[in-house]
């Protein structure tokens, strides 16, 4: 292991299943990086490629290892994992803690410490370890604590993505496994419900996610528009300002932004929206605060507030509609530990449209649209 923590900050990358799910193979994950480079996608922080469920073939050979599927990867996965990061990237794979994958592969279940060799001498970065076929006699943390210690094992330093869904009280234990990220829900599919449900079910379990081990919840289903691997992750697309509104929360609420669309055929909104660097900065804060959510007496049930203190100072300030219809969401300083009497006041920038936003003081009170957001990167001003 090195000195400094493997996975201080959420990881940025992509990965193949939202798309792709079983369609994938060597020329698309290669096509997806030299895409991620020409966009700009890896500059601006998304390091890693990440092939989920479907890489292998259906069962182990005849010394218990597993093998790439060689119609979708013909010269193996060593030769993958030298070409990615030949091209600058990290490289992630795709293992389940049960006896099969989600998707009905082999799974790790009393193979975790050859696995993790396996995946070791392949050069693999980021494992993501889901959750499916687990034999009734095993608890969910000694599944996850074994393939730590596997990873461990394995030589390697090997980010360490428990895809857990949430269930069992994840976030109580999690930190106990080693893990580095914890999935907290069920699958996201491309559709403002799904979007509003996984937001709002995270937003009372902030406190368990920090350096080093980060609430997942699931992959970005950005610029998807509809075009989903399978009918349920399709589930119809969203509009532009829902994408923005689903990346503005996951940037906030220190999710991993692991974007699932195919990059190589991305819209222009759909780029912006993936490459606002105030949206990024906030999500990789080096100080990991947790975010925080205030309630104004004037807000409806379908608006929220989240806010999180940043480096230096700094404060992220986010404002949520999550309802059917335009409403006003308000915040009064006082809330976030600033009366009046501190003689300070908020300069804002707007991070949506990366522009400043004047100042502030006491209260903010905006008109937000349906499904839409604002979020502000304030500073805090002696007046
Ligand atoms: C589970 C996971 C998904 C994906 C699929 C693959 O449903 O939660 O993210 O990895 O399995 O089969």
């Amino acid at each position: 292991m090195s000195e400094k923590s493997l996975c201080a900050l959420p990881p940025m990358g992509w990965n193949s299943w939202n798309t792709f799910t079983d369609k994938i193979n060597e020329t698309l994950i290669l096509e997806t990086a030299d895409a991620m480079k020409k966009e700009g996608l890896l500059d601006a922080g998304y390091e890693y490629i990440v092939i989920d469920d479907c890489w292998s073939e259906k069962q182990r050979d005849e010394n218990g290892r597993l093998v790439a599927d060689l119609e979708k990867f013909p010269n193996g996965i060593k030769f993958l994992s030298d070409a990615l990061h030949e091209k600058g990237f990290k490289f992630g794979m795709y293992s389940c803690c049960g006896t099969r994958t989600c998707a009905d592969y082999p799974g790790s279940f009393e193979h975790e410490f050859e696995d993790a060799r396996q995946f070791a001498e392949w050069g693999v970065d980021y494992l993501k370890y889901d959750n499916c076929f687990k034999p009734q006699h095993m608890q969910d943390e000694t599944l996850y604590r074994r393939m730590h210690l596997a990873l461990c094992a394995s030589g390697r330093d090997i980010v360490f993505s428990a895809c857990q869904w949430g269930t069992e009280n994840v976030h109580e234990w999690i930190r106990t496994t080693g893990a580095h990220l914890f999935r907290s829900t069920i699958d996201i599919n491309d559709s403002w419900n799904s979007i509003k449900e996984i937001a709002l079910s995270q937003l009372d379990k902030q406190i368990y996610s920090g350096p080093g081990c980060h609430n997942d919840m699931d992959m970005l289903v950005v610029g998807m528009n509809g075009r989903g691997g399978n009918e349920y992750i399709s589930a119809g697309g969203c509009t532009e300002d829902e994408y923005m509104t689903h990346f503005a929360l996951w940037a906030l609420m220190r999710s991993p932004l692991m974007i699932g669309c195919d990059v190589r055929k991305m819209s222009d909104a759909a780029k912006k929206i993936l490459l606002n660097r105030s949206l990024i900065a906030i999500n990789q804060d080096p100080d990991c605060c947790a975010p925080f959510t205030v309630n104004c007496t004037t807000n409806g049930p379908e608006s929220i507030v989240i806010v999180r203190f940043l480096t230096n100072g700094d404060i992220a300030l986010g404002l949520f509609n999550m309802g059917d219809v335009p409403a006003q969401v308000a915040v009064d300083f006082f809330d976030l530990g600033l009366p009046y009497r501190s003689g300070c006041e908020l300069e804002l920038f707007d991070c949506i449209h990366e522009k400043p936003y004047g100042t502030r003081r006491e209260m903010l009170n905006e008109t937000v649209g349906a499904h839409a957001c604002r979020l502000y990167r304030c500073k805090l001003k002696q007046i």
